[in-house]
């Protein structure tokens, strides 16, 4: 019975699927293809908000991709304890995967983690992994974009892992949540870094690829597709967080020049806590506008950087430097 339905979600999923891999690659094409899983669970409307525009985040689904260790783990503890239904969490790495699934399960129970080991820039394991999350929780309502990895020395993997994972993510989510699709609505965070607002020399192609994902996120950020789409995307961007990512920056930097450069740009920087980053992404949930780029440092409450504040300085140079 399981592999029936399984088999005909497949075919659901079929022509998504064939859309993703002809290269059809528009935010158009995917948020309006019209496909369908008729056991997804439906809402009137999906993040129902109370007057305070409170998300509620009782029955939410919630998918966390790096979700095994760093910020995405604190984010999934913290979601999980707000109060949300469920969490899928996906990481390429299963030992750790593994490791934290049994954490987060023994603390808030078994049947609210769905552990799911797939590598974020892959289309094909991206989409099993959204299609399992929606057979297993049948639904899916809030998609945090987290998984990266910052190693210039091997630059070609980190632009695929920040940056094609951020746009398979989003992509997916929009097919899986839009109205204009099969859902009925919800939310894309997508995390990216200080790095993607002021440049971490000593990682240009981490900067490259954060700048990357602070663009794109911008850009699905029009009204007009978030009341087609009712996907409100957004971006947090953290200064440096105390995890894994930031160990051994000589062995991941270009060369040793770059190391020291990063070495010295940061030193004066406070280091944060994941858990706070986390906090500070759950507070925002609810009031981040689509296209809105929040920025959490020094452990202070999150704040949202002002896109058209730098526009109107660019636009007055404009005018200073005029012929
Ligand atoms: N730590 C920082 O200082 C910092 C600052 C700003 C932004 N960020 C961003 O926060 C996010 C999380 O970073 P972190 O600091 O928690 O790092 P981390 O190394 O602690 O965790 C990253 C997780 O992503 C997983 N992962 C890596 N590549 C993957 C892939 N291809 N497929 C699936 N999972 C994969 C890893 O296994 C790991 O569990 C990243 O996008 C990073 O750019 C981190």
């Amino acid at each position: 019975m399981a592999l029936q339905i399984q088999k005909l979600v497949w075919r659901a999923c079929k022509p998504t699927f064939s859309i993703l891999l002809k290269n059809t690659y528009t935010v158009e094409a995917i948020a309006e293809n019209r496909y369908f899983f008729t056991f997804l669970r439906r809402r009137s409307s999906t993040l129902k908000e109370d007057r305070q525009n409170k998300i509620h985040l009782e029955e939410k689904v919630v998918v966390v991709t790096g979700g095994a260790s760093g910020i995405g783990l604190a984010i999934a503890d913290e979601l999980l304890c707000e109060g949300t239904s469920s969490v899928t969490v996906i990481d390429n790495n299963k030992e750790k995967l593994d490791k934290s699934v049994k954490i987060l399960a023994d603390k808030h129970g078994e049947d609210r983690v769905l552990p799911i080991e797939a590598d974020v820039s892959n289309i094909e394991q991206m989409d099993a992994a959204f299609r399992n999350t929606v057979l297993h929780f049948h639904a899916i309502d809030i998609i945090i974009n987290n998984a990266g990895i910052m190693d210039d020395g091997k630059w070609e993997k980190e632009l695929k892992v920040n940056t094609h994972s951020c746009v398979i993510g989003t992509l997916l989510g929009m097919q899986y949540m839009a109205k204009s699709s099969s859902g009925s609505g919800g939310i894309i965070a997508n995390i990216g870094s200080l790095a993607g607002l002021t440049p971490w020399c000593g990682f240009p192609i981490y900067t490259m690829t954060q700048f990357g994902v602070v663009g794109f996120t911008k850009a699905l950020g029009s009204s007009k597709l978030y009341e087609r789409t009712g996907v409100k995307v957004f971006g947090y961007c953290p200064c440096l967080t105390q995890t894994e990512m930031l160990e051994k920056p000589a062995e991941k930097s270009i060369n040793d020049n770059f190391a020291a450069e990063f070495v010295e740009d940061t030193k004066d920087m406070k280091v944060q806590s994941p858990e706070i980053i986390a906090k500070g992404l759950v507070e925002i949930l609810h009031d981040a506008k689509p296209g809105s780029i929040w920025v959490a440092m020094e452990e202070k409450k999150p704040f949202e950087v002002s896109m058209s504040e730098m526009l109107k300085k660019v636009e007055q140079k404009a005018e200073e430097a005029g012929r």
